[in-house]
């Protein structure tokens, strides 16, 4: 069985190949594709084949898709192009006759009010009147959207936040790329499947802070603030504003349990509980020591 996977120079896709070759996928059964092939170096020399696709040129990837029985299609990154380069991704897997198209969403895409799931919400139709056989991995937050800031949540003594006392569901990269092998690898998984994936333990923004202040022995708590104050703060801090807004709308959506996942199948898909927050936390501050030792 030829499984391809999309977005393999990224971090979710470069995973999701490793999760595959852990599982016991043979390399040559395995495609990585990416714009870039320099970043598939290592994978080309654990023996899996490599093909340049781009979302926005659909002759180069119904050259990846060809003879491709699943795909994983990971969700592109630039948002407010996705929609068009996700149904190139689309018409090209119908093209080539791909018996099972797994994509990467969010979760609740049907009906979040996050800005954020808009593009997911356009592609999952797309892809439902596609007339292929599609399973929806709808991923929650990555923990890596907080464990990188943790030198910062150090500095300042501070998580600052919107998302008042909701929950998220936030889990590692690692174990929702594990989640998409096991699928892509099931000989029964089966087309119209939607899969709501987050972490087994939920927690609030104030819960973040609480333990990053247990795993440094620093004073660390979580500032609630109005959806606008934190846009500002996160402009102040640098980002571009149109990238502020979406990171403070996702918040204002986990106020309202948005990115919030009860099902259990990711630990359910993955056969093993995975990676807690606090866990995430620990390593985090265990590397900034080991880094500044
Ligand atoms: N759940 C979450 O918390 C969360 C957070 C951020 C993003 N996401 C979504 O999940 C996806 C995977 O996450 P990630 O952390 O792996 O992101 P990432 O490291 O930024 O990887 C994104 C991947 O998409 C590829 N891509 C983007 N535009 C493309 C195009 N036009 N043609 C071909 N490939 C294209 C990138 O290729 P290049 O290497 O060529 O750029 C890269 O391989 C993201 O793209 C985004 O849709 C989810």
């Amino acid at each position: 069985m030829t499984i391809v996977v999309t977005g393999a120079t990224g971090q979710l896709g470069h995973l999701a190949v490793e999760a595959l070759l852990r599982r016991g996928a043979d390399p040559t059964d395995v495609v990585a594709t990416g714009r870039d092939l320099t970043k598939l170096a290592d994978l080309a020399e654990r023996g899996v084949r490599t093909v340049a696709a781009d979302y926005s040129d659909p002759a180069s990837l119904r050259a990846a898709f060809d003879g491709a029985d699943r795909v994983l299609f990971v969700s592109g990154s630039e948002v407010g192009q996705r929609v068009a380069q996700h149904t190139n991704v689309v018409e090209a897997a119908v093209a080539a006759g791909v018996g099972l198209l797994v994509y990467t969403s969010i979760p609740q895409a049907d009906t979040s009010d996050l800005v954020l799931a808009q593009e997911h919400r356009a592609t999952e139709q797309v892809i439902r009147e596609s007339g292929l056989p599609w399973v929806f991995l709808r991923n929650s937050w990555y923990l890596e959207n907080y464990t990188p800031q943790v030198p910062t949540y150090l500095e300042h003594g501070a998580v600052l936040g919107a998302a008042g006392q909701g929950q998220v569901s936030a889990a590692a990269r690692a174990d929702f790329a594990d989640a998409a092998a096991a699928v892509l690898l099931d000989p029964g998984a089966t087309g119209g499947t939607v899969h709501e994936l987050g972490g087994t333990e939920s927690f609030t923004l104030a819960e973040l802070a609480a333990a990053v202040a247990d795993a440094s022995g620093q004073d660390v708590t979580y500032t609630d603030l109005p959806e606008t104050e934190l846009v500002a703060a996160l402009v102040g801090a640098g980002l571009p504003e149109p990238y502020a807004a979406v990171l403070a709308d996702a918040d204002r959506g986990i106020a309202d349990g948005a990115l919030e996942v009860t099902t259990g199948d990711l630990e359910r898909l993955i056969g093993r509980a995975p990676t807690t927050m606090r866990e995430a936390v620990t390593d985090a501050v265990t590397a900034l020591r080991a880094a500044r030792a």
